[in-house]
């Protein structure tokens, strides 16, 4: 004959009210941020678009064109600009091109990753290059970042002609473009980056802006 022991039960009670109450605050908790999510994943958006658009600014003059840099942006994937896919903004003015927005990633930065965009004119020579991401050290690495210091200016009006090749390279290492104190590995990063981004553009440039032309054509004759 079996009895119900009073102690073992008021235990497994104790349990599963316990066991109820966590359910109810996970559900609670679940349902909090699922809503957080949903209120604030718009505002991230939109704050990233406007980063975007300020960066975009900050490399390429906005007399210069007169498109939707974002409307005539292209996916590329090619290894002189990053592992993963890589996104070029073709410039026009008056629908003749002027230029070029091209995003890198120097894979080789101390802490990784560094995100960049590089402005170029028509000719492939820069406007400008913006550091948009990156996790180089405080102190050390982070000069490249515009907000630091005027590290970055120094590719202004820069080209593959200007200087030739083989000077694309901190001063270290027997280039023009200095280096950091205390941080070489930074900028090395850096440079070479910009170099591939302008290699890319002059390798490519044609071939982007013709596959504009098809893309404009095929769009106009669907109108
Ligand atoms: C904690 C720590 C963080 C560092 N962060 C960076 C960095 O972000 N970028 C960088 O170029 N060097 C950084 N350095 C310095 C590099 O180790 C290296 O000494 C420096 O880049 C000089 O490189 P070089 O020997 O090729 O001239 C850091 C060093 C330490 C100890």
């Amino acid at each position: 004959m079996s009895s119900i022991n009073p102690k073992n039960s008021s235990i497994k009670q104790a349990i599963i009210l316990a066991a109820a109450m966590l359910a109810v605050f996970c559900l609670i908790a679940s349902m909090m941020i699922a809503v957080t999510h949903h209120k604030t994943a718009p505002i991230i958006e939109k704050n990233q678009h406007e980063f975007l658009m300020q960066s975009l600014a900050a490399v390429m003059p906005i007399n210069s064109y007169d498109n939707d840099l974002i409307t005539d942006s292209y996916t590329v994937n090619h290894s002189l600009l990053s592992t993963e896919d890589a996104v070029v903004y073709l410039a026009f003015q008056n629908s003749k091109p002027t230029g070029a927005i091209i995003s890198a990633v120097a894979a080789n930065g101390y802490n990784g990753k560094i995100k960049l965009i590089v402005g170029v004119n028509y000719a492939g020579e820069i406007y400008g290059v913006r550091v948009v991401e990156h996790k180089e050290t405080p102190g050390l690495g982070d000069p490249i970042e515009i907000k630091r210091s005027n590290w970055i200016e120094q590719f202004s009006d820069k080209s593959l002609a200007q200087p030739e090749i083989q000077n694309w390279a901190v001063k270290k290492d027997g280039g023009q473009f200095d280096q950091l104190t205390g941080a070489t590995i930074t900028p090395r990063a850096v440079v070479a980056a910009v170099k591939n981004a302008l290699v890319f553009y002059q390798d490519q440039r044609d071939m982007l802006f013709n596959l504009a032309d098809e893309n404009k054509t095929v769009a106009q004759n669907n109108e």
